[in-house]
């Protein structure tokens, strides 16, 4: 571990470097209005409609998700009025929320980058999947906590890159034997998840959201919605054993048992087997969802 240039200076070097970029990574003024509407309490549709309208690739991409299979509507949606009605005021803000984060991020891709968005929409179709498994009510959360869950990956692999490739130089190394989460935590100071968590919050997303991502490796930490994160982490472990990471299969985390005794309370018939049988249905889901890439501008 000696060749490792540690320094302790490191977290406070990314914590300063997360308050500068969300400086200059504004959301649009859009996503601010929509959610001063969302969040009042006299909103209603005709309030968030022309909104939405004037922003026309907003507008197009609402209207491709409104269609996709995600959600399963048989009925032609070509209206924002119409999508609003049937989206719902929440699902239309964790949609503009999260295309415009990705946005954000899209205009400096890289392969590394291209890879681990491939693997956020696998486990946002995970997540969704594994809500409705455990009965639980499956709205957009599920699919935004997933694709989310690791932009703090992204945000460190975008703005440190040179030190990004040289952990990932040393974590393909034959002969060095390290987790990567513990060889980010030497690097950098500071996991992905509280850097993700941290971005998030200065959005000012639904603490929900922030929770899931905040704490996707230890989900029985997440206080608000305890169940979203788990969900999200289940995923995650599903996805990366099937070989949906960029990182390959050497680097998942244990599951949290401590969410265990939550996962009984929501299906008592919850294991493995269950678990494997879902994996199994992931691959045939993510292709049914591949219109749903468009939407968020891959
Ligand atoms: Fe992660
Ligand atoms: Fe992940």
């Amino acid at each position: 571990m000696e060749e490792i240039q540690y320094s302790a200076q490191s977290r406070e070097h990314i914590l300063s470097l997360i308050s500068r970029c969300t400086n200059i990574l504004t959301l649009p003024h859009i996503v601010h209005q929509i959610l001063e509407v969302t969040s009042g309490k006299k909103s209603s549709a005709s309030d968030l409609t022309p909104l939405i309208e004037s922003d026309p690739a907003l507008t197009a991409r609402i209207l491709s998700v409104a269609n996709s299979s995600y959600l399963g509507f048989t009925k032609k949606v070509s209206t924002i009025s119409h999508a609003v009605v049937v989206l719902g005021f929440q699902e239309i803000q964790n949609l503009a929320l999260s295309m415009s984060v990705i946005q954000l991020f899209n205009r400096r891709g890289s392969d590394f980058t291209e890879k681990l968005w491939r693997h956020s929409f696998s486990v946002a179709v995970g997540s969704r999947m594994l809500a409705s498994y455990l009965n639980l009510k499956t709205d957009g959360k599920y699919f935004v906590g997933g694709l989310l869950h690791d932009v703090g990956k992204i945000f460190l692999c975008q703005y440190l890159p040179e030190k990004f490739s040289e952990m990932l130089t040393l974590l393909d190394r034959q002969d060095f034997r390290i987790t990567y989460h513990a060889l980010e935590e030497r690097f950098f100071g500071i996991a992905h998840a509280e850097v993700g968590g941290r971005l998030l919050e200065s959005w000012m997303f639904p603490r929900d959201i922030i929770d899931a991502v905040a704490w996707h490796h230890e989900p029985h930490r997440a206080l608000s919605d305890p169940a979203l994160a788990a969900c999200v982490h289940l995923a995650d472990i599903l996805c990366t054993i099937r070989g949906m990471s960029p990182l390959g299969d050497r680097y998942f985390l244990p599951m949290d048992k401590k969410i265990l005794p939550l996962m009984y309370d929501l299906k008592e018939s919850f294991g493995t087997e269950g678990l494997i049988a879902l994996m199994g249905q992931l691959d045939l889901e993510i292709d049914r969802q591949n219109a749903l890439l468009s939407a968020f501008r891959w």
